[in-house]
């Protein structure tokens, strides 16, 4: 592992460029040495991590347990995600762990910083995109930011590979493209699972009808103090034109279970409440749609001073009278 004063900013720039105005899927793995993956790691993949753990700790606040005892992490670069799911269920008995990326430097990368990280666990490399072993028994799959960078070939292989699971859990960047591309992905595999987050409910999405249109599913993670207070970050955030307290992210959580979540007619906060003077506007998703609730301060003070320091949670059970959240909702839930 390398350290701050080691990275490659130029390869982060080309990353960058990569990443952000990149319009078709790279036709081969732009990973060219360890130094690119070092510098990946200490940067936009610790950035990702703090989305996972957003992800993570909302599944705490549900109650959800790993049931799986195998991980596999697809397209997993440095293999960010496998590293926050292990570390926020150290008790969990897991068994092992597979890496899959279309750049063998990836997964050899991945491998190594997983060993030294959890020597218990057997880390092994995948030797196609749809593992056999996988095949038999499924197990807890995790993507993280790597739907745009698939072919429709490989979007195809990943989704059936996805039919396999018993667990998805699935972190995307919060843009309007990624949101809607991880909405797709819902659709299609909403049959054979229980949807546990960030939906509230089964049905459809919402945000699929004509009137939403111009919506998408997107929440934002709190970045740790260090983000401000470290002068690397800082830089990183200049070089890279980031703003880190802007952190905004898509997930999607599946489970193939009969237990349905109990029922709850709870509503979930899309993006970020929108503030005006002695008022907010929420938009909100619920099982009968997705619709925007206007939040006077006078109607509750308490929620709406909650909701401008971003003290409020995202799933709330509203009272709704013409479109106006009114009364005293419940306690929210992060
Ligand atoms: C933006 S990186 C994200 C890496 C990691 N999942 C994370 O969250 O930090 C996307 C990764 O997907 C991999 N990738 C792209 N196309 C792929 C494909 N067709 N099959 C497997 N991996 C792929 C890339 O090599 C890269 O490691």
């Amino acid at each position: 592992m390398g350290d701050w004063t080691t990275i490659d900013w130029e390869a982060l720039d080309r990353l960058r460029r990569i990443f952000i105005y990149q319009k078709e899927p790279p036709n081969t793995p732009y990973w060219t040495c360890e130094k690119d993956l070092d510098s990946y790691d200490m940067t936009f993949a610790e950035r990702i991590g703090w989305k996972w753990d957003a992800v993570l700790s909302h599944l705490k606040t549900l109650k959800w347990e790993p049931k799986a005892n195998n991980l596999l992490d697809w397209g997993c670069g440095t293999a960010i995600a496998s590293r926050r799911v292990l570390s926020t269920f150290p008790q969990h008995n897991w068994n092992d762990l597979t890496l899959w990326d279309h750049s063998i430097l990836a997964t050899q990368y991945a491998q190594k910083t997983l060993r030294n990280r959890f020597p218990e666990l057997n880390v092994t490399i995948a030797s196609s995109a749809i593992p056999q072993h996988w095949e038999n028994k499924g197990g807890l799959l995790l993507i993280s930011h790597v739907l745009n960078e698939l072919t429709s070939s490989s979007r195809l292989e990943l989704i059936q590979l996805a039919h396999q699971a018993q667990t998805i859990l699935w972190v995307e960047p919060g843009t309007y493209n990624d949101s809607r591309n991880l909405i797709a992905v819902r659709e299609e595999l909403s049959e054979a699972f229980t949807i546990l987050a960030p939906c509230t409910h089964q049905a459809n999405c919402g945000l699929l009808t004509e009137e939403n249109e111009r919506h998408w599913c997107h929440h934002f993670a709190k970045p740790p103090t260090e983000a401000f207070t470290e002068s690397y970050w800082t830089k990183f955030g200049q070089r890279m034109d980031i703003d880190l307290r802007h952190l905004p992210y898509s997930f999607l959580v599946l489970e193939r279970t009969s237990d349905l979540p109990a029922s709850t007619n709870l509503s979930r906060i899309i993006g970020a409440p929108r503030q005006y003077k002695g008022f907010t506007k929420i938009l909100s998703c619920q099982e009968t749609g997705v619709s925007e609730f206007e939040l006077q301060k006078r109607d509750n003070p308490k929620l709406w001073k909650d909701l401008r320091k971003g003290k409020a949670g995202s799933r709330h059970k509203w009272e709704i009278s013409n479109g106006r959240i009114i009364g005293n909702p419940s306690t929210s839930q992060k």
